[in-house]
Parts: structure tokens; C-alpha cells; sequence
């Protein structure tokens, strides 16, 4: 029997919270032969929905589910954690851009990445997934001492899943044929969607994406779909993605420990290393390959034309301004 891996989960009451901890038990995130305990970390006020879910997954008797520990404070939530999903934090509602979501959900970081640095396993991996998440990352990483920075990330492969789905979509094609495509810069409308190097397996083939589907769509109706599918979802359901994200988040963490099996691109935001250009410690979108169980590595030398590069560029300059709108938290 595996040791178990210890994973804690914030806001495990809430909207994504209940769409993400079963499957996780389930081992749909660690493996189906990997053992987790479980921490999940509610505010006071919703710690007896949160024993509700506790005793929800007592009931689904999943053999890998080796604890269930419930916290109402971060301290205690994090203890010898080696994974932590940083998901509890106000969503946007109709009308707010996730950047306007910064000054409420900003601090909650602050606290959490001390009691991460100061409770967690060393080699802690983390991924925040409360908006706007690029720079609650940046604000938990900024309090890293004993922890490793590099192992602060946010999560864009939602943005990921999203353009696949929409390119699968458009050819007829299950989401398992598409590869390779791949989000730059912040989880917002600046997001750059980058299909150039994607492609498509048909029938044993590799197909360059930008040759099996019309570049007017891929420039405008997909482009836009992808950036601005959060609020489109919010708009139908009047709440913001849940399973999705939840699916997303596990897949970030799934890819990261155990690779994506063929080397294929996965989109995570991490603490820059000054790639592309990028200022050094800004949590930013980026290509990357999983090399090693928890090692990821920034795709290097990709060629960007000039109006890609722009696009690039006004994504790194929001999340400029967005540290600069929290700079007495970090
Ligand atoms: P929700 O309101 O349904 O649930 C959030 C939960 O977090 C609540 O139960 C709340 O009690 C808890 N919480 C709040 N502050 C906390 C804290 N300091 N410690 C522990 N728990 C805390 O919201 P949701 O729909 O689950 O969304 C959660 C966050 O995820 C939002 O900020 C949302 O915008 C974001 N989100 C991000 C992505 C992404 O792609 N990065 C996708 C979807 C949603
Ligand atoms: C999403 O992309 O679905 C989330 O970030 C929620 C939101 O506010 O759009």
C-alpha cells in the first residue's frame, strides 16, 4: 500500500469545492492506486455544511480515501499537506471583471500562504484556483520562506480545456484528439489562446490545427469564446463554472504528478523565471512539460510573431497592474 498523500482543499463546502473533493477520493486525481487523506478547510460559518459533505463521502466508501480531517482555520488545514487547492474565495458576479474581485480575495492569500510555508509538507505543490488567481498566487508565493516558490501556481488549464472543447466541437471530434494547444499570460479577457503549434490525430495523421480548421474562425468566434467563457457561463447559470473547474483543477494536479503519459503541452500559470520576457515572479500562463513526478519546465524557444507578442505583452501589463494594486500584501 502507497503512503497516502495528504491534500488539502479550501472552500470544499462551496459551489466547486462539492464538484471536486468526491472525485478526488475517488482517486481520479492522484491515481487509482493512490491513497489520500483528505483536509478541507471551510470559514466558521460554513463548517457544518462542510461536516455534511464529510459525511457524504464517509458514505461513498471509497477504498483509496485513507482520512477525512476538517479545519476551520488554515493552520490547522494544512498540516503536512502536500498538495493544496486554494479554491475558497468570492466569485465575480454579473457585471465584475475577476480583477475586481482583488481587494476581498487579495488578503485571504496573505494568511494562507503563511500558514502553508509554516504548516505544509516542504515540498508543498499548490494551486490556486480563487480569482483573480495569477495574483492571489503571486500574494501566497510572496510568503514563501521554508517552501518553494517555483511551487506556487494558478490555474489556466480551464482555459485549456476550454479551447480544446471548442476545437473539438467545431471538427466533430472527441476533445482526446486535439493537442497541443495552450494558454499565455492571465486567467482574464487578456488571455492569449495559442493554437499554433496544436494539432488534431486523424486517423493515425497529425494535422496541424490551423490547416483542418478556417483561420477567420480561429481569430474571432473561438478566440473570444475561450477569453470570455467564464462570464458566459455565469450569464446561463447565474453562478460561476463549477465542475468544470473543479475537473480542470484536478487535471492541472493529475498532469503535474503524473504526467500527461504522451509529453503533450499543458497550460499552468507559474512564478515566471524571466521565459519570453516575462518579469521574474509574475504568476503567469505558460506552456510547460511535466519532465518528473512534480517537476514542470517551461516550453523555451517557441517563435511568437509580432501580433502575438502584443496580445502577450497586454496580458503581462494587466497582471503588472494587478500586483501593483496589491503591493502592501506582498
Ligand atoms: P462559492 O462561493 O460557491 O464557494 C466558495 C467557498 O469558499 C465558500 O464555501 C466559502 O465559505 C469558502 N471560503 C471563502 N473564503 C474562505 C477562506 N478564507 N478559507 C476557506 N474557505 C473560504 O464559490 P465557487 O464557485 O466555489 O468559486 C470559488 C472561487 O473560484 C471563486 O473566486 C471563483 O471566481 C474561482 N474560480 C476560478 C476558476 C479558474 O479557472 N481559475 C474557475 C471557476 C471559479
Ligand atoms: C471561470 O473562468 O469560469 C472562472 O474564473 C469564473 C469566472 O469568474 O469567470
Amino acid at each position: 500500500m502507497k503512503k497516502p498523500i495528504r491534500v488539502a482543499v479550501t472552500g470544499a463546502a462551496g459551489n466547486i469545492g462539492y464538484s471536486l473533493v468526491f472525485p478526488i477520493a475517488a482517486g481520479d486525481m492522484l491515481g487509482k492506486d493512490q491513497p489520500v487523506i483528505l483536509q478541507l478547510v471551510e470559514l466558521p460559518n460554513a463548517i457544518q455544511a462542510l461536516h455534511g459533505v464529510a459525511l457524504e463521502l464517509d458514505d461513498c466508501a471509497y477504498p483509496l480515501l485513507a482520512g477525512i480531517e476538517v479545519a476551520d482555520n488554515s493552520a490547522a488545514g494544512f498540516k503536512d499537506a502536500d498538495v493544496v487547492m486554494l479554491v475558497g474565495a468570492k466569485p465575480r458576479g454579473p457585471g465584475q471583471t475577476r480583477a475586481d474581485l482583488i481587494r476581498d480575495n487579495g488578503p485571504i492569500f496573505t494568511g494562507q500562504g503563511d500558514a502553508i510555508d509554516q504548516n505544509a509538507a516542504p515540498d508543498v505543490k499548490v494551486i490556486v484556483v480563487g480569482n483573480p488567481c495569477n495574483t492571489n498566487a503571486l500574494i501566497a508565493a510572496s510568503r514563501a520562506r521554508r517552501t518553494d516558490k517555483a511551487n506556487y501556481t494558478a490555474m489556466t488549464r480551464l482555459d485549456q480545456n476550454r479551447a480544446t472543447g471548442q476545437i473539438a466541437k467545431k471538427l466533430g471530434i472527441a476533445p482526446g484528439a486535439v493537442r497541443d494547444t495552450f494558454i499565455w499570460g492571465n486567467h482574464s479577457d487578456t488571455m492569449v489562446p495559442d493554437f499554433s503549434k496544436g494539432y488534431v490525430l486523424h486517423g493515425g495523421e497529425k494535422k496541424a490545427i490551423a490547416e483542418v480548421v478556417s483561420s477567420d474562425w480561429l481569430a474571432t468566434d473561438f478566440d473570444k469564446t475561450v477569453r470570455t467563457r467564464g462570464k458566459a457561463i455565469i450569464d446561463a447559470r447565474g453562478k460561476s463554472s463549477a465542475a468544470s473547474a473543479a475537473q480542470a483543477a484536478m487535471d492541472h494536479i493529475h498532469d503535474w504528478f503524473l504526467g500527461t503519459g504522451d509529453n503533450t503541452v499543458v497550460s499552468m500559470a507559474v512564478p515566471s523565471d524571466g521565459s519570453y520576457g516575462i518579469p521574474e515572479g509574475l504568476v503567469y500562463s505558460f506552456p510547460v512539460r511535466i519532465t518528473a513526478p512534480w517537476k514542470y519546465e517551461i516550453i523555451q524557444g517557441l517563435p511568437i510573431d509580432a501580433a502575438m507578442q502584443a496580445r502577450i505583452d497586454n496580458s503581462t501589463k494587466e497582471l503588472l497592474a494587478e500586483r501593483e494594486a496589491v503591493k502592501d500584501l506582498l
